[in-house]
């Protein structure tokens, strides 16, 4: 992605952290995604006090895109940990991957600043996907 672009995705990944509610873990997430038509979507993470039923930042950023009508997206900015960068749960990798490309790049970064850059298929490497049930992306 352009460096414009992640600038502005992380932007909006950070600002909707701030919303996170993670009073259990005290963790907070926010992610920022970019559909097909350009425009983002965001999401923080969601904590329970029945532990398992949390969602993450990820998930409520894809949740967010298809309730707009959006099925594909083309860049993901994740924004969480204090020096380290988070990294995007098992979960989320497989439910990112249900909607982009192995291409997509997927930035990362700690509040300090830290970034790491990778792919969908580098989080995810011989993903199952659409395509094993023969269903085309939409
Ligand atoms: N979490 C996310 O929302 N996204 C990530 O990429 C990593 C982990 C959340 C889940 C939980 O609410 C908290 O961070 C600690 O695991």
């Amino acid at each position: 992605m352009t460096q414009d672009d992640e600038n502005e995705l992380l932007a909006q990944a950070r600002a909707v952290r701030e919303n996170a509610y993670a009073p259990y873990s005290g963790y907070a997430v926010g992610a920022a995604l970019r559909g097909a038509t350009g425009m983002v979507y965001v999401g923080c993470n969601v904590e329970n006090a029945a532990f398992p039923e949390g969602t993450c930042a990820e998930a409520g950023a894809l949740a967010a895109m298809i309730a707009a009508g959006e099925t594909r997206l083309t860049a993901v900015g994740v924004v969480g940990g204090d020096t380290r960068p988070a990294a995007p749960c098992g979960g989320c990798r497989q439910k990112l991957v249900e909607f982009g490309a192995g291409e997509v790049p997927v930035a990362i970064a700690a509040l300090d600043g830290t970034i790491e850059r990778t792919t969908l298929a580098e989080l995810l490497p011989g993903a199952f996907g659409p395509s094993h049930l023969g269903v085309a992306d939409r």
